[in-house]
């Protein structure tokens, strides 16, 4: 598939690449127009990128000779392309509307069950809301700590972050995931037991850090409420319902998990309870309403006007053509600071992958380290290699317009300072008018001439800007759908398995042995990790 996309695109590209975005942006004004692709809730511009009209006609035309569309709705009609772990991949499932039609796979009608997991968590939600979910000693529960890694964390994670605005604030959710017990430590020092709920959010229930921070959480609640029956405490998300109750969690009190969703695609199922919560279930569902029209959108726009597609087209040329090793993604909107983190998961774990669906060693790069921040702050950290660096790395930059605060003043601030960075690393600054900038500023001819290379700014390197008109939860649904695609279309380009991550379990097996050899010795935690290594566990 991927020679296929290399012989489809890279003459053109070696044809593109003679030009700068800059003559690019001279030969067409108005280019900022024709390289806008509305999408529901947002709007990609993309005129920061080496493409043209015949990009797009090419695109339109490998989409088709691969026929990509019939690959989407592999996914959404619950064909297993996870086929190393042989499951059907059904994210999609849990935010598609409940007229539509009932989709069953392998005689399990998969709609039914999620619309009731979804009746479950609003019943939970408004019980805990009314202040009518009691602790042991029958005080209402205040604080939700989620326990939860990985998937199973920065969803809820972030998403309950960027909808601060819209908080239910008579309750806070809290979430712990690090094995460091500073992370719970520092969580339960603020909280009163008697009002604390915990959810154990894992999809395997075998996770060691959830396991050990919910076992640590029971002590806590145990020292404080002795010989009490503490059940009232812990809500269990997972798919192994049968370990959640010999862990001791209520079967009434657990939320059912599906293999058909995988971790790092699953904060539209029950994992998303803690957003429920601390939002509400209206808000929720405005989220999966805003990801479900991205659905649509992705499964029926034209290639030319499909974000995720064009998304993951731009990605591939940047990585495979430009030999981009790393993509940032920046968001200029306070409430979005957890979003780098949380694609970090959702690219690297699905694309980091060099064995392609035949079984064989790829011999093109796949995924790349994925990370960011917020601006404007990374202009004052980050930037400067953006701009001057060796390396090219292509930006998304995210801009919700409108403000989520009451200073409209700081929102003009932020919006003028994203533009002028995505300008910045498209124009670049030249020597030539460097030095002349130095000369007029009064340096000397040979001053201007010595400073000047140090002031030079190549440009020409791309960036996608995102926006959208606030970041409201269908806006936000639509971003992270958006993204979901973008990450299945690369992998389709790159004929690879997005759905599996073989690649964790090692070091968690090498974690155990370790681990049961520290306890066995005096605890000497250095000198006894050095002599396990040195074993050859
Ligand atoms: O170790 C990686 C991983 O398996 C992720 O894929 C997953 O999201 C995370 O661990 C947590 O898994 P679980 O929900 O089963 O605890």
């Amino acid at each position: 598939m991927f020679q296929a996309f290399q012989q489809h695109f890279y003459p053109h590209f070696e044809a593109m690449r003679i030009l700068s975005l800059n003559e690019l942006f001279a030969q067409q004004k108005d280019r900022y127009e024709h390289y806008q692709i509305p999408a529901p809730g947002l709007t990609l511009d993309f005129c920061r990128q080496p493409v043209n009209q015949e990009s797009l006609r090419l695109l339109h035309e490998f989409c088709e000779q691969i026929n990509l569309r019939q690959r989407i709705q592999a996914m959404f009609q619950g064909e297993k392309i996870n086929v190393t772990e042989q499951r059907a991949v059904l994210h999609v499932a849990l935010r598609a509307s409940d007229t539509a039609p009932p989709l069953i796979v392998e005689g399990m009608n998969v709609t039914q069950r999620i619309q009731a997991e979804l009746h479950k968590m609003a019943e939970m939600v408004s019980r805990l809301q009314e202040q009518q979910w009691f602790g042991a000693s029958g005080k209402a529960i205040t604080d939700i700590v989620n326990l939860g890694i990985g998937g199973s964390d920065l969803g809820p994670r972030m998403v309950a972050r960027a909808l601060k605005p819209y908080h239910f604030n008579k309750l806070k959710v809290h979430f712990v995931a690090n094995v460091d017990g500073t992370d719970l430590f520092e969580t339960l020092s603020g909280l009163n037991p008697e009002t604390t709920l915990f959810i154990v959010a894992s999809k395997s229930f075998t996770t060691q850090e959830t396991l050990l921070n919910a076992k640590t959480a029971k002590a806590w609640l145990a020292e404080a409420m002795p010989n009490q029956d503490l059940s009232a405490h812990f809500i269990g998300i997972t798919s192994q319902k049968k370990k959640a109750i010999n862990w001791g969690i209520l079967p009434q009190h657990l939320f059912e998990m599906w293999d058909f969703v995988g971790g790092r695609y699953s904060l539209w199922s029950s994992i998303g309870l803690p957003i429920a919560i601390q939002v509400g279930m209206t808000h929720f569902k405005a989220l999966l309403k805003g990801a479900e029209l991205m659905d649509q959108h992705f499964l029926n726009a034209p290639w030319q006007e499909n974000l995720p597609v064009i998304m993951a087209f731009l990605a591939l040329m940047n990585q495979n053509f430009y030999g981009a090793q790393s993509h940032a993604v920046i968001p200029y909107a306070q409430l979005l600071e957890l979003l780098p983190a949380y694609l970090q998961q959702a690219d690297m774990e699905s694309n980091g992958k060099s064995i392609s669906q035949q079984g064989e060693l790829v011999t093109y790069q796949t995924g790349v380290a994925l990370w960011g921040g917020v601006g404007t702050n990374g202009q004052h950290a980050f930037h400067q290699l953006l701009h001057q660096g060796t390396l090219r790395i292509p930006v998304d930059f995210i801009l919700p317009l409108q403000a989520s605060h009451p200073y409209p003043e700081h929102q003009e601030v932020l919006i003028a300072n994203c533009l002028a960075q995505a300008e910045a690393l498209r124009q670049g600054q030249s020597i030539r008018s460097t030095e002349a900038e130095l000369t007029r500023m009064g340096y000397s001819e040979a001053e201007a001439k010595n400073l000047a290379p140090h002031k030079y700014i190549p440009g020409n390197r791309p960036a996608n800007i995102i926006f959208m008109q606030d970041l409201k939860p269908e806006n936000l649904g639509a971003l992270i759908a958006g993204y979901e695609h973008k990450i299945l279309t690369q992998s389709i380009f790159w004929d690879i398995n997005a759905f599996d991550q073989w690649g964790v379990e090692l070091g968690k097996a090498l974690a155990g042995p370790i681990l049961a050899k520290i306890k066995a010795s005096s605890f000497n935690v250095i000198s006894t990790l050095t002599k396990a290594l040195e074993q050859d566990v």
